[in-house]
């Protein structure tokens, strides 16, 4: 498809589906002198083909300079700056950040000031925005024990305290949504911890800072973000249906909501569009993860799509079918190999990979096979679902009355293997 893009300086005329290799052979072609400029015009391209969705990235995410459980950071670590520099270039929407992501756990006022006022610029020069923030309650040692759910009361009001001033934080940079992601709320061994009082002093916590954000006017939004174990061996509220059902039992539920995160479901092998279709029944999907994971392995991280395509598709499908116009976080890292430029690589891949699956769900309900099949498997009755839809004495009778013949509905047919293949080739891009 041929869009045209107006820019103050000159109109540029795309092909959107081929930006990424145009812009390669004419980086490859102008040399490197012409190197920021190239680059900067295709960002601005890119971007502007991208304003359907809103893709975020964390300072940790394309910040991870590649540790792992066993070694040494393989990378050079980025500064904030830098970062957006990064994003800038591949034409991301946003930017989000823990507190201590931005500003050091021990640093100085002035020091905070000095990197606020660097990252602020930083920012602005990059058209880059800040729609989430949230807090680090799990790396510095305070939090081994948990933060919300800690055993010691000194330091569950810390981990109010902290993020009473990361919120501060997150405002200032103009955040509307807040991620709590406990990833020390949890235990090794249940001897140490009551399950049922881990749950009361979250509520708690919570509570209490759903009001300081209503008085401070921040106007933000809490989204609740679930993982089963690593780095505990338990962690509370293990999946996204546990907050679900603890939503309605806060003080404050109407601005209390989740971030589904891709790997976190999977590795507790469940089907992640599910738990996300749940949210968005409940109209609760205020923010999500995007990622990937293999099925049974460690918190793997990875690039959106890259190890589960078809439940990639199914997810983006969901998304957009329910015009989901939240942001959409990668919270992943590049493979521990990559250097810079193939970290920006990473960037990019994760942004393409969502669009190109947005255009194969496009296709997909554009597909007449596959709507005629969907027709077939389908089979309404109106006098029978208007019966079913409320209970009454009336309809109970009606019902308990109807001639529904079991042997006649088991052989109605649902050619799901067509329709799967269908989806199938959709997928590998031959339909
Ligand atoms: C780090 C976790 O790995 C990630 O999944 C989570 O979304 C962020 N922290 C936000 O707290
Ligand atoms: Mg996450
Ligand atoms: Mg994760």
């Amino acid at each position: 498809m041929i869009k045209r893009i107006g820019s103050r300086s000159r109109k540029l005329l795309i092909l959107t589906e081929f930006l990424p290799t145009l812009r390669d052979s004419f980086i490859a072609r102008a040399g490197a002198n012409a190197l920021p400029n190239l680059t900067r015009n295709f960002a601005m391209a890119e971007k502007a083909t991208q304003k359907k969705h809103k893709f975020t990235f964390g300072l940790w995410t394309v910040g991870n300079p590649g540790r792992d459980p066993f070694g040494e950071p393989t990378r050079a670590p980025l500064s904030p700056p830098k970062i957006a520099d990064m994003l800038g270039d591949v034409g991301a929407y946003g930017v989000n950040f823990h507190d201590n992501d931005l500003i050091p756990i021990d640093a100085t006022e002035q020091q905070a000031a000095d990197i606020k006022r660097d990252f602020k610029k930083a920012i602005k020069d990059n058209g880059l925005v800040v729609p989430m923030a949230t807090t680090n309650l799990f790396g510095d040692p305070v939090f081994k024990d948990g933060a919300f759910t800690s055993n010691n009361a000194k330091v569950r009001a810390y981990a109010i305290q902290k993020t009473m001033r990361a919120m501060d934080l997150g405002a200032e940079f103009g955040a509307k949504i807040y991620v709590f992601w406990g990833g020390r709320e949890g235990v090794e061994t249940d001897a140490a911890k009551n399950p049922v009082d881990a749950i009361k002093r979250f509520r708690e916590a919570i509570d209490f800072l759903c009001d300081y954000s209503i008085e401070q006017g921040f106007g933000y939004k809490f989204a609740f973000e679930a993982k089963p174990n690593e780095p505990r061996g338990h962690i509370y509220f293990a999946v996204t249906g546990s907050y679900l059902a603890l939503i309605p039992t806060l003080k404050h539920p109407e601005m209390c909501g989740v971030n589904p995160e891709v790997a976190h479901e999977h590795m507790a092998g469940l089907n992640f569009v599910h738990q996300v279709a749940a949210a968005i029944e409940m109209k609760k999907l205020f923010h999500i993860d995007l990622n990937d994971q293999e099925f049974g392995r460690y918190d793997q991280d990875f690039r959106f799509g890259s190890a589960n395509l078809k439940h990639a598709f199914f997810l983006v499908k969901l998304l957009e079918d329910h015009k989901y116009a939240g942001p959409l976080h990668f919270d992943a890292h590049a493979y521990r190999q990559s250097d810079y430029e193939d970290v920006k690589e990473f960037a990019r891949g994760s942004i393409r990979t969502y669009q190109l699956l947005s255009d194969k769900a496009a296709k997909w309900n554009a597909d007449k096979e596959i709507q005629a099949l969907l027709r077939e498997i389908n089979h309404e009755d109106n006098l029978l679902s208007k019966l079913t839809k409320s209970y009454s004495t009336g309809n109970a009778k009606k019902l308990l009355a109807a001639d529904l013949d079991r042997k006649v509905l088991a052989n109605y047919r649902l050619p799901y293997e067509r329709l799967d293949q269908l989806t199938m080739e959709i997928i590998m891009g031959v339909r």
